[in-house]
C-alpha cells in the first residue's frame, strides 16, 4: 500500500546516496527510492552485504551502484560521493543513515565505545553533509540532506547515552545546516523513527533485552505495533520529493505515537523507564 502512494516519477531523474544502505532502514529507503524512480548508490562497510543488496535492487529494476565506505573516514565518505557523481552525473539526495548503537551503562562504558558511536553517528553525518554540499547545491531539484535522529535524543536515552548524545548533535547540526544552506536550495531534515521491527537496532536495544522490555516497548506505542521499515522509507521519499519542497529544518517523528505516550508517562505517573 505504501509503495502505491508514490510512483516511478516521484523521484525520477534524482540521484541518491544512502549510507548504511545495505540493510535495515537504509535498505528500505534504497528500495523505496528505486521504486520512486531515483538512481541509487548504497554505501556501507561490508562488501558482501552491499553486493547482495545491490543485486536485489537491480532485480526490481534499479539503476544502482555500491561503494564500500566507513563513515568514520572522511576520505571514504568523499569517495562515496564521487562514486555517485561519476556514475550517475550528480547528487541530489544525501541520506546520512549509517549508525551504531548498543546498550551499555555509562559508568562502565569504555572510552572507545563512546568515541565509536559518536564517530559513526555524529561525525559521520557531518562528513556526509560537507562532502555532499557542492553537489546538493548544484541539484536542479533543490538538494536534500536527510539524517536519522530519535526522539530519545532530546529526552535522554538511559542505557544508550552515547547514541542519544550523538543523535541530539545530529538534530542540532541539521537545524544549523537548514539555515546556512537554505539559500542554496538545500532542504535539510531529520526523521525520528520509533521502534521499527526487523531491524538490528530494535533487536539489540529491545528484543535482546528480554520479553519484559519488548512488552514494555509495545505498551508505549499508541498504535499498538512496531513500525515497519517501509514507514520510514515513505517519510524519506516524501521529504526528498517535490512534495517536501517547503520542508526544511524539521524532525519528522514516525513512531506510532510513542513520543506522546512516553511524555505522558514521565509526567503523569513518573514511571522509571527501562534502559531501552
Ligand atoms: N557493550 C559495551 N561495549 C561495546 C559493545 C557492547 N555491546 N559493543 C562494542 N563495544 C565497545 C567495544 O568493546 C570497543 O571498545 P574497546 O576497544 O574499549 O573494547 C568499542 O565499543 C568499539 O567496538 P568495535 O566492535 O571495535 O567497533 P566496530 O567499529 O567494529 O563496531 C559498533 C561498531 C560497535 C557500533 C558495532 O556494533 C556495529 O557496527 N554495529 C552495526 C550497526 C548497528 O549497531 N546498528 C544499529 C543502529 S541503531
Amino acid at each position: 500500500m505504501i509503495q502505491e502512494a508514490f510512483n516511478s516519477d516521484t523521484l525520477k531523474g534524482r540521484v541518491a546516496l544512502i549510507t548504511g544502505g545495505g540493510s535495515g532502514i537504509g535498505f528500505g529507503i534504497a528500495t523505496a527510492m528505486v521504486n520512486a524512480g531515483a538512481k541509487v548508490v548504497i554505501a556501507s562497510r561490508k562488501t558482501d552485504v552491499l553486493e547482495e543488496a545491490a543485486s536485489k535492487l537491480k532485480a526490481i529494476g534499479g539503476d544502482v551502484a555500491w561503494v564500500q565506505t566507513d563513515v568514520r573516514e572522511p576520505e571514504q565518505v568523499k569517495r562515496a560521493v564521487e562514486t555517485a557523481v561519476d556514475t550517475f552525473g550528480g547528487l541530489d539526495i544525501m541520506i546520512a543513515n549509517a549508525a551504531g548503537n548498543f546498550v551499555v551503562p555509562s559508568a562502565t562504558m569504555s572510552l572507545n565505545a563512546w568515541r565509536t558511536v559518536i564517530d559513526i553517528d555524529l561525525n559521520g553525518t557531518f562528513y556526509c553533509a560537507q562532502a555532499a554540499y557542492p553537489h546538493l547545491k548544484a541539484s536542479k531539484f533543490g538538494g536534500r540532506l536527510l539524517a536519522i535522529s530519535t526522539m530519545r535524543a532530546l529526552e535522554g536515552w538511559p542505557g544508550c547515552a552515547h547514541a542519544g548524545a550523538a543523535k541530539a548533535g545530529i538534530i542540532s547540526l541539521i537545524r544549523s545546516l537548514s539555515a546556512e544552506w537554505g539559500a542554496d536550495g538545500i532542504r535539510c531534515n531529520t526523521i525520528a523513527p520509533g521502534a521499527i521491527g526487523n531491524t538490528l537496532g530494535v533487536q539489540k536495544i529491545y528484543e535482546d533485552q528480554g520479553d519484559e522490555v519488548r512488552r514494555q516497548q509495545l505498551a508505549q506505542i499508541p498504535l499498538g505495533e512496531l513500525g515497519r521499515v517501509e514507514d520510514i522509507a515513505a517519510a524519506a521519499v516524501y521529504l526528498c520529493s517535490a512534495l517536501g519542497d517547503y520542508v526544511t529544518g524539521t524532525d519528522l517523528v514516525v513512531d506510532g505515537g510513542r513520543q506522546r505516550r512516553m511524555q505522558e508517562g514521565s509526567g503523569a505517573n513518573g514511571k522509571k523507564e527501562s534502559a531501552a
